[in-house]
């Protein structure tokens, strides 16, 4: 019996790869290109299971041509870049790589949040540049971190991370979510749930980790900036058209808000020119999860998700068991 065919679209940590080998016949696409909808399609013909990043977009019509694959298995913890329920309708299993990743986005997420506030990244280019030539009281002078408060939107796995690494600086921690943690977790993390209004009127810090879906696409827009404080900085870990980029741009440049810490964009890998001729923005190419343990560990279990379906099993991080 000929083995069951798995197609990897783009360059991995490889060495997971040697987990499907003995089942699988393995096509990898060792590149760091990835491949256009049209080949993917020609390449996944046939194919039990496709390993995918979110660089691939798997939209519906690309969904629909994929004859015989039984999983799409990401290498991410976010889906967005599929369209699940066109998985689904054509009994294809969609899995992610979650919790792995939490505790490394949450600390970069913290990362962001104190490179903007106390110009981490503007301080380096002055040093490096040589513009250093004495001390002076008010050089680079930015904002305190400890005893803020900090409102993050979305208290998924991530977003409680975040909140844990606040109380270790005394932060205030205000939380906005569909769904209200349980009353010992919110107590644990020193959490209170507010509105949406409430947490950007109140919040020097405001972070997002909400998935991307429709209802969270551009849910900060010029009127949520608006309501912030003109000394407040957004941060985002979450996905770029959670922010309409335009409107921050606009937002930043008339100094509504102090700062921005970006590490996803709206058009990656393009970024708004209005934020490259800013200063008072941090920016970062969608690293937030980008340790060598998680990103090994990601890789892997992609792989183990797709090796568990060829053999039959249910994948450990399914997404979509209607489809099974
Ligand atoms: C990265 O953005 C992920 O979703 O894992």
């Amino acid at each position: 019996m000929p083995k069951p065919k798995v197609l990897i679209t783009k360059r991995i940590y490889p060495e997971p790869i040697e987990l499907l080998r003995p089942h699988c016949e393995v096509d990898y696409v060792n590149s760091d290109d990835g491949l256009p909808p049209e080949e993917l399609v020609e390449r996944a013909r046939g194919c039990t299971a496709v390993v995918s990043q979110l660089t691939d977009r798997l939209r519906a019509d690309v969904i629909e041509r994929l004859d015989g694959v039984r999983v799409i298995a990401n290498v991410a913890v976010g889906y967005d870049n599929i369209d699940v329920p066109a998985a689904t309708a054509r009994g294809i299993l969609v899995t992610n790589t979650p919790d792995v990743l939490t505790e490394t986005t949450a600390d970069f997420a913290f990362a962001l949040l104190m490179a903007s506030a106390r110009r981490v990244v503007e301080a380096h280019a002055f040093v490096h540049s040589g513009q250093w030539s004495r001390w002076l009281i008010d050089l680079l002078v930015g904002q305190d971190i400890h005893h803020r408060t900090l409102g993050v939107f979305g208290m998924g796995r991530i977003g409680q991370a975040f909140a844990r690494r606040a109380r270790g600086f005394a932060m205030k921690v205000l939380y906005a979510d569909s769904v209200a943690l349980a009353p010992e977790v919110e107590s644990e993390l020193a959490a209170r749930r507010v509105s949406k209004e409430e947490l950007l009127r109140e919040s020097d810090f405001v972070s997002l980790h909400v998935p991307l879906m429709p209802e969270t696409k551009h849910f900060i827009g010029a009127a949520e900036l608006a309501l912030m404080k003109p000394t407040a900085i957004l941060l985002n870990t979450a996905r770029g058209p959670v922010v309409d980029e335009a409107a921050l741009v606009e937002a930043l440049r008339e100094k509504r808000i102090a700062g921005a810490g970006l590490d996803v964009f709206e058009e990656e890998p393009k970024v708004h020119p209005g934020l490259l001729e800013l200063t008072n923005v941090t920016l970062a190419p969608h690293i937030a999860s980008a340790s060598v343990a998680t990103r090994r560990r990601m890789s892997e279990m992609a792989v183990e998700n797709a090796l568990a379906v060829v053999q039959g099993q249910r994948p450990p991080n399914l997404l979509n068991p209607e489809a099974l």
